[in-house]
């Protein structure tokens, strides 16, 4: 169908007073409870103001068709707009750009964040399914060994197996006996997203350090270990205090933190066992040496120039100044040793890639991994996504129980380099097919 096209500027079918608002609004609410599947090309890295394709759909198709145009039906019609040309100066994640340009019009985009012009040049750039694979292919056969062996560790048989998640918890001295105190909200590791459904909890009990299931309720455990009755919902640190577990004082956290970035500790762990079923763990003497290994082969690493760190400090602002009051203050304070190293190789062999766009593109999802794979995660439990993301609250609030994930990843792990790729295929996909003709 040939849609006559508008000259002057005042004449468009958005002008009227019966645009079909409506029509978009069912579409555009539609889409937004899963505006990463409709719409996978605009989520190949995160971006804070997502708009909704449908609604740009409709906005574009209104501003250029005239008045006697029906937007029901020329929303799922073919268009090929070359007579048009878009300017978003403000692009963010490309949605104006991305859904203009499927309408056949000429765009251009610009922004001053250089992550939304990387991203949208990942998600938009003269790339194919078929060259990221050979990218990840070459990835995969420089570092995947080396990362994976990272987060290798025996279960409770003793048998070899592939560590998921690493819980850590946040630690402060006591200002009255110099206890090393670990500051826990409370003793419960995971539960399900739908407790209604699967009721049990997995627990740490504070006597023995021993994590085990219980099937009843939280506030009254006796550990399987040692026979310890305790109230597992509620730990020792609580809003701005802790109970030092030494002396019993109570002492305010942020002063207690001093001027230097907070402690973490590892006290569990969550693996992949040979038979493929998975089993929390409270932390072993090997896991521990193992991170010593990780924290010893970064110095020599970025020593040798092997892997760079970042350098750049944090800026003082609304959102920064928390995770600065707690001394965050460069972003390399976002990530224990393991995290530095684990990244770091898979960056410089993302780096060492032949093709520029492979690269630019998996740089843009190694970046986009980021968000999974630092101090300020935390874990949603099983049922769920597992990871809880670093911007879930809006602010960088540091988490006194960070969850480290598994940087390569394993099967039946989440956060993991490799799931963003497939994410970003299937992105790929969708728009080649997408394409108009
Ligand atoms: C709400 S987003 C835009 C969404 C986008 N138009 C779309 O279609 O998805 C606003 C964007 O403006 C960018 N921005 C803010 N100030 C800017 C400036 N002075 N120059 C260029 N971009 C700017 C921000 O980085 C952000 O990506
Ligand atoms: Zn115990
Ligand atoms: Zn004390």
């Amino acid at each position: 169908m040939t849609i006559p096209m508008t000259t002057t500027t005042d004449d468009h079918l958005i002008e009227l007073d019966d645009f079909a608002f409506e029509f978009l609004s069912e579409l555009a609410e539609r889409e937004s409870w899963r505006k990463e599947i409709h719409r996978p090309i605009y989520h190949v890295h995160k971006w804070w103001a997502q708009r909704l394709g449908s609604v740009f759909r409709g906005l574009l198709l209104g501003a250029v068709l005239p008045p006697e145009a029906d937007l029901r039906t020329a929303f799922y019609q073919q268009h090929s707009l070359a007579n048009i040309s878009v300017l978003d100066p403000f692009m963010g994640s490309g949605t104006t750009i991305g859904e203009a340009h499927k309408l056949g019009m000429t765009v251009l985009g610009r922004d001053i964040n250089p992550v939304a012009t990387r991203s949208v040049r990942t998600a938009m750039g003269p790339l194919d399914r078929r060259r990221i694979l050979t990218a990840y292919n070459a990835l995969s056969e420089n570092v995947e060994q080396r990362i994976r062996a990272l987060f290798q560790s025996t279960d409770r048989r003793g048998l070899p197996c592939e560590v998921l998640y690493y819980f850590w918890v946040m630690q402060a001295r006591c200002p009255d006996c110099a206890t090393m105190v670990d500051l826990f909200p409370s003793h419960i590791v995971a539960r399900n997203a739908n407790p209604k459904r699967k009721s049990h909890v997995q627990v740490r009990c504070p006597a023995c350090a021993d994590i085990f299931q219980i099937l009843r309720s939280a506030d009254n455990v006796t550990c399987v270990s040692c026979d310890f009755q305790f109230d597992a919902t509620k730990g020792n640190a609580a809003g701005a205090k802790a109970t030092c577990t030494g002396c019993k004082s109570s002492f305010l956290i942020l002063s207690a933190v001093g001027d230097t970035r907070p402690h973490f500790r590892i006290f569990g762990k969550l693996v992949l066992r040979g038979d493929r079923r998975k089993e929390y763990l409270p932390v072993s003497d090997d896991d521990l040496a193992s991170y010593c290994r990780c924290s010893a082969t970064l110095e020599a690493e970025v020593k040798a120039g092997r892997i760079t760190l970042p350098s750049l400090c944090l800026t003082d602002g609304h959102n920064t100044r928390q995770a600065m009051n707690y001394n965050f203050l460069r972003w390399a304070d976002f990530f224990n040793d393991r995290q530095l190293l684990a990244l770091g190789w898979l960056r410089h062999a993302i780096l060492d890639l032949e093709d520029v766009d492979a690269r630019g593109a998996l740089l843009t999802l190694f970046s986009g991994a980021l968000e999974f794979n630092n101090l300020f995660t935390s874990y949603k439990g099983e049922g769920t996504g597992a990871v809880r993301h670093m911007f879930s609250h809006h602010i960088l609030k540091p988490e006194r129980m960070p969850i480290e994930a598994n940087v390569w990843g394993c099967p039946r792990a989440r956060a993991a380099f490799p799931i963003y790729l497939g994410a970003a295929c299937s992105a790929r996909l969708n728009t080649e097919m997408r394409q108009p003709s």
